[in-house]
């Protein structure tokens, strides 16, 4: 990436405090009207798609000749440049129901690498950011993976496959497998702040099925920046294509594949 990666990062968090400007103005004011179905399970609302217009917006009037894959508007699939990829409201369900647990993530793309991610919870006023290199943040503090390595006494968080529900019972055996070697479990209902606790050692663990792009991308390289661990179900680095993820510490981390790989094909992808 270009020795412009200060000004990328000013950009990002500006771009995701004024997504968060956008959520929170709405909050508690969303009715039928604004909300429409994408499937079973699966919500978009009005907020969802202004926070995205704002962001890009922003972005846009600094890069005007970078690329977006945003998931709400703009899929430019194939490219070697700079991408920005967006979650203007991850946890819209959440949103919906007033639960207060969402966030809003925008991760910078070069050369198909994740250079620089940013997830603001805009409840609690946290800027979580991470460039390559340069390790992971917390408004401002540095942060790092948690140490705990007794898996018996991990916090591990996850998502349930909501939108396909036929994968309950795959899902709850690999549930019930982690369920049993940890402490306890959480599903908050935001993946990008479930990595970023990750990342700030709130929890050890994260594992999910079927996410997509803007869901993890820049979870991801704030869990690396902070020193841990970050792959698909084979264990490799292709969570973002096959949207299944693995993080950790490299001791949960290793615990939680582990379990994957018993209940889980490696190239699951679905
Ligand atoms: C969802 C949240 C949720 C996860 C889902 C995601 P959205 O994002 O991250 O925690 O379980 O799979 O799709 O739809 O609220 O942006
Ligand atoms: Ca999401
Ligand atoms: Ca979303």
């Amino acid at each position: 990436m270009s020795p412009d990666r200060g000004k990328f990062l000013e950009i990002a968090s500006e771009a995701a405090r004024c997504g968060g400007r956008v959520v929170l103005n709405s909050l508690g004011s969303i009715s039928e009207k604004d909300i429409s179905i994408k499937q079973a399970s699966d919500f978009v609302t009005r907020v969802d798609r202004e926070s995205e217009q704002e962001i890009i917006a922003i972005i846009r009037s600094h890069f005007p000749d970078h690329s977006f894959l945003a998931e709400e508007s703009e899929r430019d699939l194939e490219t070697e440049g700079y991408r920005w990829i967006i979650d203007p409201l991850d946890g819209t369900t959440n949103y919906i129901h007033g639960y207060p647990a969402f966030s809003i993530s925008i991760a910078l793309e070069y050369k198909r690498e994740i250079r620089l991610g940013v997830i603001f919870d805009p409840l609690r006023n946290e800027l979580f950011s991470a460039v390559e290199g340069k390790g992971a943040f917390l408004n401002g503090e540095r942060v790092w993976v948690s140490r705990l390595d007794n898996p018996g006494n991990a916090l591990i968080a996850t998502g349930f496959p909501f939108r396909r529900k036929e994968m309950t019972d795959r899902y709850l055996e690999l549930f019930r497998s982690i369920f049993q070697g940890v402490s306890d479990l959480r599903r908050a209902g935001s993946a990008a702040l479930d990595l970023a606790y990750v990342a700030c050692g709130r929890c050890e663990g994260f594992f999910e099925i079927g996410l997509s792009p803007w869901d993890m991308a820049a979870g991801s390289i704030l869990v690396q920046e902070a020193g841990g661990i970050v792959t698909d179900f084979a264990g490799g680095p292709e969570f973002l294509s096959t949207g299944n993820i693995v993080a950790g510490n490299h001791v949960l981390h290793g615990m939680l594949l582990n379990e994957v790989r018993k209940v889980f094909s490696p190239d699951i992808n679905w």
